[in-house]
């Protein structure tokens, strides 16, 4: 069978093989030379139980004439809408959401009597986004809030992840009071989801906290900040916790260690050389100081929820990390290594300590005394202390050897784990791109990670807290081309069978948050860079749902039919879309 092929079959294919190598991509089509496809796809589909032996011969042949033709640059539909993911093949209770936070949309960023962030003080003075933007304003979901919610509503969500912004809540961190205002506005936010029906999965810090507390000890450096993030934590238990069921502590502590501490891009903007050019910092070390008090800040609020609240509120806390799938360059024994490193370096770094109570072996080995030490007592309390464990899953990567090969001076190193990511092989890339320079469209990566955690923390439940699609950033792109996000509806299906696949094989997997609701600031990318299933209108702040926003709703109906009809105007959009 050497067929034209949508993409989806491409996942399908990966999903059920596991030792199926990577694709070749080009601009147009997916070409598969892959001979044993035919059965490939019936065992796929004898799986989900659902089709006949006629059915399935029908949709090969359908498959090869139904997809909608790229008469359009290759830019359109190129999937089928044969046998998609349903609903249906999701546990009936699994938790369907869209997940934010709180510097990328809630914008009013001196109202209420907040304070100035990290981040706001960092796109002040520095101008983050490529264009200088920043998150002032952001999607000013902090006036719209409604109306999100409303929207949030009508997509059918079922849970909604957001994030409290710890200087709109306390201002001075615990060297002041807790600003009602603050709360106020979270209240609101969390009331009128649960009247809605929509579960509040709440990330407590996501990024952004007082810029006092960078000024006063240099926050995540400093022992001091576990404490403040102790308070804020017990702040917002006791003011939410009768309504929140679902706690992230902490979100990406490996992701901000890398970009605020290693290169230095994200504030405080601390990198030493060869990583980049700041005016202080030490990549090689501060990484590893801040990550260990980001988990001890951890440890003890979850603690201390434990202890205090969950008998009571009845909710879970978990911990979220940003987890690539780690694949190895070349079939060698070193590279299997080195992919199996980034793996322990990543996803060991971050879960570890919180669920067996220390860091990896591995990472001991590489790292001596370097690497900080909980005390007896401290290993104690981080012992499982999370109830669920949060996986920000975007893309696979391959993973380089650099013991014994020539790589950037700056992964040749222990805080690397000496190994390199790369996305390209033999001049072929991983996945088609996107507009993150790491992030490529890998379906079987979800699976594949999953299932390493599965594996690694005895199937401690989880969540998928965000995963998402951003197109590749081209200039002068029209506001039509943006909501005929055809490839965004394909990653999402994409990424769910490879998801239920994993579910069907045993994985503890609770709920899928889709980042993100709408397109909002993306860190130092600025709001160029967009995942949302609604666009946002710059000057007018409209959401304008995009054609994914319409699938996502069929989906969560369990309705298999998707209506790809080409959005032509945005307001034709505002006419035909009942959402
Ligand atoms: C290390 O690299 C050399 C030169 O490329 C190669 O000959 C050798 O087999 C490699 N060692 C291992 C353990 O793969
Ligand atoms: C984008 O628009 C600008 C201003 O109208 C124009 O100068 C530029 O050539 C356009 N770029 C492309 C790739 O069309
Ligand atoms: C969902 O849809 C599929 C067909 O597309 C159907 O077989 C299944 O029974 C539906 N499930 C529910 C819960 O409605």
């Amino acid at each position: 069978m050497n067929a034209r092929l949508p993409d989806s079959y491409t996942s399908l294919i990966s999903i059920v093989n596991p030792n199926s190598k990577p694709q070749t991509h080009d601009n147009n089509n997916t070409k598969l030379v892959f001979p044993l496809l035919g059965s490939i796809r019936l065992t796929h589909q004898l799986r989900m139980g659902i089709n006949s032996v006629a059915i399935y011969l029908l949709s090969i042949i359908f498959a090869s004439f139904s997809i909608l033709d790229a008469s359009n640059n290759g830019n359109g539909p190129r999937f089928s809408q044969e046998n998609p993911i349903k609903r249906s093949d999701f546990p009936p209770g699994f938790l369907f959401g869209a997940a934010t936070a709180a510097y990328q949309v809630e914008g009013a960023y001196l109202e209420d009597g907040k304070s100035i962030s990290n981040w706001d003080e960092f796109c002040h003075s520095k101008g983050c986004g490529e264009n200088g933007e920043n998150g002032d304003i952001a999607d000013n979901h902090y006036h719209l809030y409604m109306k999100d919610i409303e929207m949030m509503h009508s997509l059918g969500l079922k849970a909604y992840r957001f994030s409290i912004s710890w200087s709109r809540i306390l201002p001075r961190g615990r060297f002041g009071e807790v600003n009602p205002l603050g709360i106020m506005f979270y209240n609101k936010i969390i009331d009128n989801l649960i009247l809605k029906g929509i579960e509040p999965f709440v990330t407590i810090h996501h990024e952004d906290f007082p810029q006092e507390l960078e000024d006063r000890y240099g926050s995540w450096l400093d022992p001091q900040m576990q404490d403040d993030f102790v308070h804020f934590a017990e702040t917002c238990f006791k003011s939410f916790g009768d309504r929140v069921k679902y706690w992230v502590t902490i979100n990406e502590p490996n992701l901000v260690t890398e970009m605020g501490y290693e290169k230095g891009t994200y504030p405080p903007n601390h990198c030493s050389q060869p990583f980049g050019n700041c005016l202080s910092g030490n990549s090689d070390i501060e990484p590893l100081l801040v990550m260990h008090n980001m988990l001890l800040a951890h440890g003890k609020a979850a603690k201390i929820y434990h202890e205090q609240f969950q008998l009571k509120q009845g909710g879970l806390t978990g911990l979220v990390a940003h987890c690539f799938m780690y694949e190895p360059f070349t079939n060698t024994e070193l590279d299997r290594e080195a992919a199996k490193r980034a793996l322990i370096f990543n996803i060991g770094w971050s879960f570890d300590p919180p669920i067996f109570g220390d860091y990896p072996q591995e990472m001991h080995e590489y790292h001596g005394n370097g690497l900080p030490k909980f005390s007896p007592e401290e290993k104690e309390f981080m012992k499982n202390s999370i109830d669920f464990i949060g996986i920000n899953h975007y893309s696979a990567i391959y993973a380089k050897d650099c013991t014994n090969s020539t790589c950037l001076e700056s992964s040749n190193r222990v805080i690397k784990g000496f190994l390199e990511i790369t996305a390209e092989r033999d001049g072929v890339l991983i996945g088609d791109p996107t507009s993150m320079p790491r992030f490529f469209v890998v379906p079987r990566g979800m699976k594949e990670i999953v299932d390493y955690v599965k594996n690694r923390y005895n199937n401690t439940p989880m969540f998928i807290t965000e995963n998402g699609y951003s197109s590749p950033n081209v200039e002068n792109v029209s506001v039509e081309e943006i909501l005929n996000d055809y490839k965004r509806i394909e990653f999402h299906q994409a990424y769910l069978a490879s998801l239920a696949e994993s579910i069907r094989n045993g994985a503890d997997v609770r709920g899928y948050f889709l980042w993100s609701l709408m397109d909002n600031y993306e860190w130092t990318y600025g709001y160029n860079v967009r995942f949302g299933l609604h666009y946002v209108d710059r000057k007018t702040f409209d959401r304008i749902p995009k054609l994914s926003a319409k699938w996502y709703q069929n989906f969560l109906k369990n309705n298999t039919f998707i209506d790809l009809t080409p959005i032509t105007t945005p307001e034709s959009v505002l006419q035909q879309a009942d959402i």
